[in-house]
This record gives structure tokens, sequence and C-alpha cells, in this order.
């Protein structure tokens, strides 16, 4: 198979951190109310022998936790973990096992502060290691196969399930429980694993990894970015509460365009903004850019869009601006090249 680093087998790390992948039910039938996060990474090893004829894999148990239990704090352990594995001579490239409820976060966090064109692939499982035709081998097997590939190379950190390889910036979770749940909604996926080699089609145009602007290495905390999503009927309880709280910035998960409701909504935002908090407008819809100055005056009201970013992935890239700068016209620079 393709080596990124010459002849033999390339030396992939896979570091384990939870999910379904890891999870464990009462009975082989058991794909829903299952435990995420049991079963350790030398198990989840073991139970793929083939992976030892595609790559020399070592395993390390980074955290173990279902992923709607995600927070800065793991990430920053994460990034930090790649980055000093990412710099040795003898890694190749890394496989992340996670959970698939916050994958798409995770994996567009990396795709910002990894600092290396080495492959990163970040991979779930929608049934537990326990169920009928469980999906975490095959696509354990085919992460593997994916990081330790020259194609994947420069190709940002890539989210790969049921033969499918996605980038980390444009896919999302689409539904709650089938195995193709993950989707690159109008854009499209980047390419295919099959017969035990990737095949690409496409790739991102945006900035990533060994690109990217963004450094957590000295970074303990991350500042406070919080979502309000729009609704019928909304009010700016949400708004004030997160501004109490101390946020640095606010996303508005919009109706439509990103549009913001009025009275109620855009006052709360211009509030907050007063105070110092960026606005950023995204929208709820799920595909589309989200056009500056279209639903709102964002010149007169000092607000950032997200472009495409759906608002959990632009939290992570307004969290990250936030670590550089204020400047709301940097941040909207940010916005467009990420
Ligand atoms: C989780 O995200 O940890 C649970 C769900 C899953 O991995 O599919």
């Amino acid at each position: 198979m393709a080596n990124a680093r010459g002849p033999g087998l390339p030396n992939v790390m896979v570091l384990a951190t939870g999910g379904t992948i890891a999870g464990s039910g009462a009975s082989s039938t058991t794909v829903v109310g299952y435990t995420a996060a049991t079963v350790g990474i030398e198990t989840l090893l073991n139970a793929v022998p083939e992976l030892k004829t595609v790559a020399n894999v070592k395993g390390e148990q980074v955290f173990q936790i279902a992923s709607e239990n995600m927070n800065n704090d793991y990430w920053l352990k994460l990034a930090k973990r790649v980055n000093t594995l990412l710099a040795q001579d003898d890694v190749d490239g890394i496989v992340i096992t996670h959970g698939t409820d916050t994958i798409e976060e995770t994996s567009y966090f990396l795709n910002l502060v990894v600092k290396s064109k080495k492959p990163v692939v970040v991979v779930g499982a929608m049934r537990p290691s326990t169920a009928i035709s469980a999906d975490g081998p095959i696509n354990l097997f085919n992460a593997v196969i994916l990081a330790g590939s020259e194609e994947a190379v420069g190709k940002g950190v890539l989210v790969a399930l049921n033969d499918q390889i996605n980038a980390a910036r444009d896919v999302t979770k689409n539904n709650t429980s089938t195995a193709d749940t993950f989707r690159t909604p109008e854009l499209g996926f980047l390419g295919y694993m099959q017969g035990n080699k990737p095949y690409f089609y496409r790739q991102s145009t945006r900035r990533h990894t060994a690109d990217s602007e963004f450094d957590v290495s000295n970074l303990d905390v991350l500042p406070q970015v919080d979502i309000v999503y729009g609704y019928a009927n909304m009010n700016r309880v949400a708004i004030d509460a997160f501004v109490a709280a101390g946020a640095k910035g606010i996303v508005h998960a919009g109706v439509g365009d990103g549009s913001l409701a009025r009275p109620a909504v855009e006052p709360a935002l211009d509030d907050a903004r007063k105070k110092g908090v960026v606005i950023l407008r995204s929208s709820r819809v799920g595909n589309g850019i989200v056009a500056r100055n279209g639903e709102a005056k964002d010149d007169e009201h000092d607000f950032v869009v997200s472009d495409t970013l759906n608002p959990q992935k632009a939290r992570i890239l307004l969290m990250l601006a936030l670590t550089k700068t204020t400047d709301t016209k940097d941040i909207q620079r940010m916005f467009f090249a990420y």
C-alpha cells in the first residue's frame, strides 16, 4: 500500500477518545440504548487483527468519554497530543476514534490547530462494538489505511466512516441513528475507501492544518463562545444570560439566511456588541452562505457572518479567532478563509 514515508508499512498511531465505536450493549441486537465509551484501545485494536497487514499500529487512550461530553479542555489536550506525535519522524499519520455526536466539531477544531501536513483521520461508529454488523471494525480498518496513505497528506483533517471520506470543515451528522449518517450536503464528500485504498475526487479550498494561523500550544483555556438558536417567537433571554455569564462571542443560529428577530433579538445583540461581545450571524438551515449585509446591516451593527459554517463549527472558529484578535474585520477575514 501507499506509504507517506518510503518503503515498508506506514506507522499509524491510533488515539482513542471513546464514543460508540468503543461502546457495548446488553446483547448483540442492542443498537440503541447501549453504553458508549466502555471498551479500551487495546480491545479495539485486537478486534481488527487485519490492521497489522496495512500499518504498524500503536494505540493510546487519550481519554474515554461519550462525545456529548466533549469540551474545550479535552480538545486542547487532544490537539497538543496530536501535534507532539506528528512532530515525530516515527509517526506517519494519526487516527482518532471518537463518538459520532460531536465528531464534526472535534475534527474541525483539529483542522484549524494541527501543525502538520501528515494525515489525521477521525473515525467513529454508529453501532456499538458488541452489535451484529458493528461498523466500528471496518471503519477503523479504513481509517488506518487512509492515515497511512500518501493520498491523504496535505488534505486537512478527514472524517472517514461508511467507506466515505469527508473534509472536517464541511461534514455533518445527518441522521440520529443510521450508519450512513455522515454527509457533506451540497458540496459533497471527498472520496471513497474501496479495496483497501483511498480514492480522492475533490478537496477543500479553505485554509487548514499546516497553513493555519491558529496555535493552541501555549493555551490552557479558550474564550467563552455560546450559541443561541433562532425560532419563531424568540426572545432575548438566552442572549442576555450568556452575556451576563461572560461570553466573549455569541453565535446566532438564525432562521433562513441568518435572519434576526426584531424587535426582540437584534437590539439584544446590539447591546451585547456594545459590551464588546463579538456577534456572529450563522444559520440554522444547514446549507448555503449567510450573506454579509443581507438579512442584517452587518457593517452598521459591527456583526460578523459565518459564510457556510454551521453554528457549531462557527463557534469553534470564533473561539480560535478570539485567541488572536477582537477586531471584527480581521475575524470576518478568517470566516472567509477557513
Ligand atoms: C457519542 O457520540 O459518544 C455517542 C454516539 C456515537 O458515538 O455514535
